[in-house]
């Protein structure tokens, strides 16, 4: 197998020629965020505001950006060009090497940039049609989940609890409200109304929940940003996940115990294809955007 092209500080580099100081703040404290765009077939899912989030996670850690959102597009682009398909494309900004380990935050180094592609695995038509097992777990992270911080040590811990059990997902629960999943935004139903915990720093503001918020409002679906107690995800009629590579999955076992009838519910259905129907477009256009 070749090994594949990956960016470096605006070099384009085989993978494995690639190396990082073990100075690398990001090494050293997880210092830098990251962004991961789903690509169908050279059309990107959202890449402007996947850029433009990474610019709000980076005011968040005081990093200045090396690149505007048009650069970005661009030079995600040019590495695409090598990676025909469906792809993730992965970024990642760190603080920089500095001389030497200090807390404080450095001044005068240059951000370190890395971007790879990887093959984009869509959920299967199995996982489409039953749905998926989920756990609940406390949330235990950090009170700046809206960061996209490549320190996901809360978010693998968490995530881990659900793989051990065989599960896909980790819900995670905070003084008795609905957050988020280690890797995905959660979704209740009841009555056939929608609900989502609300837009702050308790939860990573998806790429994927906003498309969802759009698409509702598209297809007449009714969906509300607001707080989720606990009992409401226990007793609710449909449970899903979004996220840019879970697209929307429906949860039909929670902790073991069926969610409404155990099935994809018919919002979720609905949701899942207009989910389609919009990629289809995107694919049409061959847009970078949309
Ligand atoms: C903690 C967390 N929440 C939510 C999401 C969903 O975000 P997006 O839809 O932008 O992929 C992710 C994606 O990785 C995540 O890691």
């Amino acid at each position: 197998m070749t090994t594949p092209i990956a960016h470096f500080n605006g070099q384009l580099l085989p993978l494995d020629k690639i190396h990082i100081s073990p100075l690398d703040r990001g090494f050293i404290f997880g210092d830098g965020v990251y962004e991961v765009i789903p690509v169908y077939e050279g059309a990107m899912l959202r890449g402007r505001e996947h850029f433009e989030r990474l610019q709000r996670s980076m005011d968040e850690i005081r990093l200045a950006n090396p690149h505007t959102v048009e650069e970005w597009l661009g030079l995600t682009q040019e590495l695409l060009a090598h990676h025909p398909g469906n792809q993730s494309v992965y970024i990642q900004v760190t603080r920089g090497v500095p001389p030497t380990r200090d807390h404080v935050l450095p001044t005068g180094i240059t951000p370190t940039v890395f971007m790879m592609c990887y093959a984009l695995r869509s959920p299967s038509k199995e996982a489409i049609d039953n749905g998926v097992a989920c756990i609940t777990a406390r949330d235990f992270r950090w009170e700046k989940c809206n960061i996209k911080s490549t320190s996901l040590l809360g978010n693998v811990l968490a995530r881990q609890l659900s793989a051990d059990v065989g599960a896909t997902e980790t819900i995670l629960l905070r003084d008795g409200m609905l957050t988020e999943a280690s890797a995905s935004n959660v979704f209740v139903v009841k009555a056939g109304v929608v609900a989502a915990p609300p837009r702050d720093n308790l939860i990573l503001m998806g790429i994927t929940y906003d498309l969802l918020v759009q698409l509702a409002n598209e297809g007449a679906v009714r969906l509300e940003s607001r707080p989720v107690p606990e009992a409401e995800l226990r007793s609710a009629d449909e449970v899903w996940l979004s996220s840019s590579t879970k697209e929307v999955l429906a949860v039909t076992t929670l902790d073991g115990k069926p969610v409404g009838n155990g099935k994809p519910g018919p919002l979720f259905k609905r949701m899942h294809a207009l989910f389609q129907e919009h990629k289809a477009r995107l694919r049409a256009r061959g847009t970078i955007a949309a």
